[in-house]
């Protein structure tokens, strides 16, 4: 019988395992299921038998690959596939998918609300700051970009963008359109990143380009750590003392933040943009669809590997 493995480190919520199992036993398939693994040896041993896996942030290498014996197709259940090897995957005749939009609300509501815990001083009961009326710029307008931009305008914010890939979107959205994107940093008041991990943009958000930024300045990072120059960041930082950074995910240098910038950073314990019931039900159900879609009739939207 077909064996569906999902392995979360962070697991879907119980609501949304259910559902995944309804889908995939429909198909005909067998539910495996393994969570908060701590070891890469038992994430090895469990894909030894199934022909298909569904993960999260989880680590798909060349190890894990090779060590599928069976493996037909990976899905990711969410919007980056940075955590998996495609070269690897593309050699073995792995199919590996993402699961496009299902999960962009959960992490457009967290940006708003991380940016009313940060202008309202982490609820400490001292005077804060509103959104309305500021200047929020959405660099990389995919989906997640897409419905920040909704949210924001709810909150009374303009909304600018830069993303050289999705003019059109941007436009159509009535958002105004930055194409320089020193201009465009210069713009706003707060920058949400939503531009994905890869060779041309990680470290690509540095010091110069965040100097741009006005006076009291906040970036605002739901997208993923290594797209920050670091070390830049925090000499940004320590020579003006008014820019804030709002990150759902924790940088390397979490310590530096702690001990010097006090009350100019908010970070996540654990990534949760997507980390909702709703989230979780609609990536992992779409995870499911595309197996079964894949295995019983060859389906390949939403494929990612050559
Ligand atoms: C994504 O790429 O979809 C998000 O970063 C969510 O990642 P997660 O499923 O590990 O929470």
């Amino acid at each position: 019988m077909t064996k569906v493995l999902v392995a979360t480190d962070k697991p879907f919520a119980a609501i949304a395992v259910k559902q995944i199992r309804e889908v995939v036993e429909s198909a005909g398939f067998e539910l495996v299921l393994l969570e908060k693994y701590t070891q890469k040896s038992q994430l090895l041993e469990a894909v030894a038998d199934v022909d298909a896996i569904i993960i999260r942030s989880d680590i798909v290498d060349s190890d894990v690959i090779a060590a599928a014996k069976n493996l037909k197709i990976v899905v990711r259940a969410g919007a980056g596939y940075d955590n998996v090897d495609l070269d690897a995957a593309t050699k073995a005749n792995v199919c590996v998918m993402n699961t496009p939009g299902q999960n962009s609300n959960a992490v457009a509501e967290l940006v708003l609300g991380m940016m009313v815990f940060m202008a309202r001083h982490g609820f400490n009961g001292s005077s804060g700051s509103e959104l309305m009326g500021k200047t929020i710029g959405i660099h990389a307008y995919g989906n997640v970009g897409r419905n920040v931009a909704r949210v924001a305008k709810g909150f009374g914010m303009n909304v600018v963008a830069f993303d050289p890939y999705a003019e059109a979107a941007i436009k159509a959205d009535g958002v105004e359109l930055f194409t320089d994107i020193k201009a465009f940093y210069a713009a706003c008041n707060y920058v949400s990143l939503h531009i994905p991990a890869n060779a041309q943009t990680v470290k690509s958000i540095n010091y110069d380009l965040l100097n741009c930024m006005p006076k009291g300045g906040v970036l605002v990072n739901t997208a993923r750590k290594e797209v920050i120059d670091e070390e830049g960041l925090v000499k940004l930082m320590a020579e003006r003392a008014d820019i804030k950074y709002i990150s759902d995910i924790i940088p390397g240098n979490a310590a530096v933040f702690a001990e010097k910038f006090a009350g100019r950073y908010f970070f996540t314990p654990k990534k949760m943009g997507a980390q909702t019931e709703e989230a979780n039900i609609n990536a992992g159900i779409a995870a499911a669809r595309q197996i079964a879609g894949f295995i019983n009739n060859g389906d390949a939207t939403f494929k990612v590997n050559k």
